[in-house]
């Protein structure tokens, strides 16, 4: 049997779908229109803040909460280098400094710790990343005394004690493409906060910095969610916590096979509710460990092999950064087959091709 990495499928949904995306081609409305304002309410009611903000995705997403958080050029913005690309992208997008900080070896995310090294009087904010599905410590992140932006595109449905991530930062970001945990029909992100005053620039922003299409107060983006990709994830959403519950069950399927005595599970970190948008591992040899694996129709993928301070892109900001952890875990992680339809049989085979091909 052939195992995917990315055991998920919308088809299930599809009529729903269908019927979502003619309601909208019916109306003629397909920018800003009521899908995109139910839409918001909906997400903002599921997260438990006070407000949602629609854009085109979540590399936008970021860009637009740097802004409307107060980062201005020249500002620095601490952040894991162990991430994809965009979250640094857009610091840079909007001027500011990445600054790169090491993450915890048995989680995979910042730290307390690992970001107050990187702190410097030029730091405006702190960019956790929920990376795979955890939930990095934003409560502890918070006491740091800067504004908190947590990047949860790898974590809807992610939780840490009673709060959604997502509601535990001055400001949250979100990325709907569709391999995301909660997807979309293509692009699409959302930009949450309880501060009234972060959502109307985030609104002000997201559409060319006009409120009225009259007076443009600042230069800002086009940048919306539009109305067929709103009406789909108003279909989707009440999935997530049911699609979160099966990927825990695959989780808690691989630990109950063993798969602990051949890899390394990375783990939650204490308190989160892990939305394993990927399950990740580590093993010293990964590489070689997944061509064995391929061997055996199981798919499984190293991520951020080379971490972003490393890419040519970021030279002038990453240059000299000294981060053991990251470079441990880019040298070693293994992204094993994980997904919303995973069958209990398959994760055993999976299991089965690691204790083959581990030793
Ligand atoms: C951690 C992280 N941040 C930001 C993004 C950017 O999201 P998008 O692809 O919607 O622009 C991604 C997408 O892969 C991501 O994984």
């Amino acid at each position: 049997m052939a195992v995917p990495l990315f055991a998920s499928s919308l088809e299930p949904y599809r009529p729903r779908l269908d019927e979502a995306l003619a309601r909208v081609v019916k109306s003629g409305s397909f920018i800003l229109g009521p899908e995109v304002a139910a839409f918001e309410q909906e997400f903002a009611v599921y997260l438990g803040v006070r407000h949602c903000v629609g854009v085109a995705n979540g590399t936008d997403a970021l860009a637009i909460a740097l802004r409307s958080l107060g980062v201005q050029p020249g500002d620095e913005v601490v952040m894991p280098s162990l991430t994809f690309f965009a979250t640094a992208e857009a610091a840079v997008d909007v001027g500011a400094v990445p600054v790169f900080c090491d993450v915890d070896l048995e989680t995979a995310c910042v730290t307390a710790e690992t970001v107050r090294a990187a702190l410097t009087p030029k730091t405006k904010a702190i960019v956790p990343v929920h990376l795979f599905g955890n939930v990095a410590p934003v409560p502890e992140l918070r006491e740091l005394g800067l504004p908190v932006l947590e990047d949860v595109a790898q974590a809807a449905g992610a939780t840490l004690g009673d709060r959604k991530a997502g509601a535990l930062g001055d400001v949250a970001t979100f990325s709907f493409f569709p391999s995301k945990n909660l997807p979309c029909l293509g692009d699409g992100g959302a930009i949450t906060t309880d501060s009234d005053e972060v959502a109307e620039h985030a609104r002000r922003l997201r559409f060319h910095g006009s409120r009225d299409k009259v007076t443009f107060e600042e230069v800002g983006y086009n940048s919306r969610l539009d109305e067929l990709q709103a009406a789909a994830l108003r279909v989707l959403l009440p999935e997530l916590d049911g699609w979160t519950d099966a990927r825990r069950a695959t989780a808690a399927e691989y630990e109950r096979r063993g798969l602990g005595e051949h890899v390394t599970p990375l783990r939650a970190v204490e308190g989160a509710g892990h939305a394993y948008h990927l399950y990740a591992v580590r093993h010293p040899r990964a590489d070689e460990l997944a061509a064995r694996l391929g061997e055996h129709g199981v798919a499984a993928r190293g991520y951020y092999r080379a971490p972003v301070h490393r890419q040519p892109a970021m030279e002038r900001f990453g240059a000299g950064a000294d981060l053991p952890v990251t470079e441990e875990l880019a040298a070693t992680n293994l992204a094993l087959p994980m997904g919303t339809q995973l069958s209990a049989e398959a994760v055993g085979e999976v299991v089965d091709a690691c204790a083959s091909g581990s030793t």
